[in-house]
């Protein structure tokens, strides 16, 4: 079958995805998979990518990025120029038309969130992990919480402020005095940890929601959780394939210059963060967690893959803080990680997504 590798993209995490597709095109089984490699530029046009996965490594600091190699694929007709053609049973056809299935490998808005989903269901084209509606529920932290809550998930008492509502003095009270302090605010749409802010003065507040509304003018402020950072991978979920859970990974902060899981702890400062994997966890807390992030998984309607991140409080509770519908997929990122060390090697596990989604 031939894969279309898509990869880049609009969205802050662009870089992400180029190093998470950089991992899947090293493993990816060529002899038995077709592969295309179609990036995303940062300005949204499809072209035609370098399949080579050293071109895509994140390397001493230097986030790799699409450029516009003017080998325009996105649109079957007109554009094609023969450059950008693929031949297939002796005929030449545009991409998208020749592909068995497309593995999305896009974090963020215009990619993880229904966007690319929808393109494709329109097209008739197969693809890899969620559909449109849970890819864009679990884009949007506050649809996301809405839905864990209301099928029955704990999770933590958190804020929405809609587009356009300003940060008043009474606003920051109201807050404050609900969910304490610190707070954590968030873009409602964005991945990576990008726009977050750890606020512990309550003066800092509207700056805070000033930086996340750069990326989106919804903002989520949420109450900080006291309990252990652990991530849950979950595979499966489509027909004939019930969803299963990976061992459960915790996240190290070590570096106390990272308040939190920021960005540069994620991919920049290796020294900042360790994962441990799998979590040191007792066997029960270990079936709460998976049983936690398959519950999640159903109640957003995933399919495909979802990593789903979690608290374990002292007393055990499992509070759920989100679902990704397309997790970091760099080879040393959490969600192939979990997988490796319960048992399914990294080209297993692109092989298994790439099967479930031609099923
Ligand atoms: N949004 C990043 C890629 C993640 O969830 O891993
Ligand atoms: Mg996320």
């Amino acid at each position: 079958p031939r894969v279309m590798v898509l990869f880049g993209g609009r969205s802050g995490e662009h870089a992400i995805s180029c190093a998470t597709a950089g991992g899947v095109l090293r493993a990816i089984d060529r002899e038995r998979y077709d592969v295309v490699a179609v990036g995303i530029t940062r300005a949204g046009q499809w072209v035609l990518a370098d399949d080579d996965p050293d071109h895509w490594a994140i390397r001493d600091g230097r986030l790799p990025q699409v450029e516009d190699t003017s080998t325009h694929v996105l649109l079957p007709q007109g554009t094609a120029d023969r450059e950008v053609q693929v031949l297939r049973d002796g005929r030449l056809e545009s991409p998208l038309e020749a592909v068995d299935v497309v593995f999305p490998l896009l974090h963020g808005p215009f990619g993880e969130d229904g966007t690319v989903q929808g393109l494709l269901e329109l097209a008739d084209v197969r693809y890899v992990g969620s559909g449109v509606l849970a890819s864009a529920v679990g884009m949007d932290k506050h649809m996301m919480k809405l839905v864990l809550a209301g099928s029955g998930l704990r999770i933590g008492p958190f804020r929405v402020l809609p587009a356009g509502r300003t940060v008043d003095a009474q606003t920051v009270d109201t807050v404050v005095a609900e969910l304490g302090l610190p707070l954590f605010v968030k873009p409602a749409r964005a991945g990576s940890s990008l726009g977050i802010s750890r606020v512990e003065d309550p003066a800092d507040l509207p700056a805070a929601v000033a930086e996340a509304r750069e990326h989106d003018p919804k903002v989520i402020i949420e109450a900080a959780i006291v309990g252990r950072e652990i991530e849950c991978g979950v595979l499966g979920g489509r027909a004939g394939s019930p969803p299963r859970a990976s061992l459960p990974g915790e996240i190290v902060v070590t570096d106390a210059r990272h308040a939190f899981y920021d960005f540069e702890a994620k991919y920049l400062d290796e020294a900042g963060v360790t994962l441990a994997c799998p979590a040191e966890l007792a066997p029960d807390v270990v079936a709460r967690v998976q049983d936690v992030a398959v519950r999640a998984f159903e109640a957003v309607g995933c399919e495909g893959l979802a990593r789903v991140d979690v608290f374990v409080r002292e007393d055990g509770e499992v509070v759920v803080n989100e679902i990704n519908t397309m997790p970091g997929f760099t080879p040393y990122s959490m969600y192939p990680r979990m997988w490796e060390v319960s048992g399914l090697g990294y080209d297993e596990l692109v092989d298994e997504l790439v099967s479930l989604a031609l099923e």
